[in-house]
């Protein structure tokens, strides 16, 4: 049995669904439901013994430390976290509450749980068969300019949006508490997702939300920022490997090798929508295209070498870019239902207050 935070939330859910498909093993969900976190994406879930969702709070240490006695999981892994830019530029608090404090609560109660397992080895890292997963990001690492190599595991902490800050101080905390306290923690540093699930105030499903309504296409400052952009199976399926068989202590950073400008994803979602579900007026959707304006300390450029995960534990990306839009595109067209549940008043509140009506109309 695993215990997995924030699994109601995009790539949580994704994870419990790609976990439970391959391995069968018991997951216990902690998720707080915050308006990111949705029971509908663990709709097919309901009623299998192998799914027990519990809501609350990773900060709230009695519930944690009541999960962990009740449960004895073989490992935590931790998704729960405020995962978007402009939320943190805009409300930074909930951030370093849940991403900083919530996480070394967590740590806190995961270190006494592990501290008082039998040990079934005579020594190293994995004696009491247990290990603390810690899902991060690449944003913690800063910005690149257009010829600087890619990210690898060493690259300082140098993060920029509050978000990035809080996400880099939750790094911080998980590695000490491995070389203090000699938790057996892996870091995952991954590049931006996309796929089922994701919540519509990131790029991706944004657009196409915004291309069916007839609504504009925002695009921030010039466009020419640049990410790396993974479908959120691979993440999901690098995540399974490092838990399996990564390396006590050290950190793996994740990506696509598929670097773009935000302009060329969005033309490329348009392109797509041009030929899966043409606009009733013979336009195309890029017609929709809109540039506004930039977001504050808006990050250049990111970019991943995931050398180190495809050398030490063998794993690569199965999609491109081009089969998983594909893919993405098609599940929101067939998925309307979804859309239509998450976009309700507290959505509708957050892009007035973002997009102050220029981009919604
Ligand atoms: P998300 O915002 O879609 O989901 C976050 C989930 O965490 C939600 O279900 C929410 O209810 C839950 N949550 C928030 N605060 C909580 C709290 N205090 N206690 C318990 N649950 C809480 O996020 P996501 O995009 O699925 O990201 C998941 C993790 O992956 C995050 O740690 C994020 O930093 C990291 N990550 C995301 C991406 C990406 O592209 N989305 C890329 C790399 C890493
Ligand atoms: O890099 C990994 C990170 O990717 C994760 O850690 C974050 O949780 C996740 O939200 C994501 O952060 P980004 O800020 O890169 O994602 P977002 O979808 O918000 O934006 C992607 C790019 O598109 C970014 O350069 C900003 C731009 N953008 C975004 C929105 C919402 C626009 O141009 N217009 C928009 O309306």
């Amino acid at each position: 049995m695993i215990l997995v935070t924030g699994c109601a939330g995009f790539i949580g859910a994704n994870f419990v669904h790609a976990w439970l498909e391959r391995t069968g093993e018991a997951v216990i969900n902690l998720d707080r439901l915050t308006y990111a976190g949705n029971p509908e994406n663990l709709a097919s879930l309901r009623g299998d013994p192998r799914h027990v969702f519990v809501q609350g709070d990773i900060g709230d240490r009695a519930l944690v430390g009541a999960l962990l006695a009740q449960y004895r999981p073989r490992a935590v892994l931790h998704f729960a976290a405020e995962s978007h830019v402009d939320r943190s530029i805009l409300g930074p608090g909930e951030f370093i509450q849940t991403n900083i404090v919530g996480t070394f609560g967590l740590l806190e109660m995961v270190r006494e749980y592990w501290g008082r397992l039998p040990e079934s080895a005579p020594e190293g890292p994995d004696r009491r068969g247990f290990r603390f997963l810690h899902v991060s990001t690449d944003e913690v690492y800063g910005t690149l300019a257009p010829a600087d190599p890619p990210f690898a595991e060493t690259h300082p902490h140098l993060p920029n949006s509050p978000y990035a800050a809080s996400k880099a101080a939750s790094d911080h905390l998980v590695r000490a508490w491995h070389h203090t306290y000699g938790l057996p923690v892996l870091t995952t540093n991954c590049s931006n997702n996309y796929g089922p699930y994701q919540f519509p105030e990131k790029l991706i499903p944004l657009v196409i939300h915004n291309a069916l309504a007839g609504k504009p296409l925002p695009i921030y400052g010039d466009g020419q920022q640049v990410r790396d952009w993974l479908y959120v199976e691979d993440h999901c399926l690098a995540i399974m490997r490092v838990l399996e068989s990564g390396t006590v202590g050290e950190t793996y950073n994740i990506g696509g090798w598929n670097e773009q400008p935000n302009l060329a994803v969005v033309q490329t979602i348009c392109t797509v929508l041009d030929g899966l579900h043409p606009r009733s007026d013979g336009g195309g959707y890029a017609g929709q295209i809109t540039f506004v304006q930039d977001r504050p300390g808006h990050d250049r450029r990111y970019a991943i070498d995931a050398r180190k995960i495809a050398r030490a534990l063998g794993w690569k990306p199965l999609e491109t870019f081009a089969s998983g839009i594909l893919k993405t595109v098609r599940w929101y067209l067939e998925h309307p239902e979804w859309v239509q549940g998450v976009t309700s008043g507290a959505y509708r509140q957050w892009v007035d207050r973002q997009y102050g009506g220029t981009k919604e109309r």
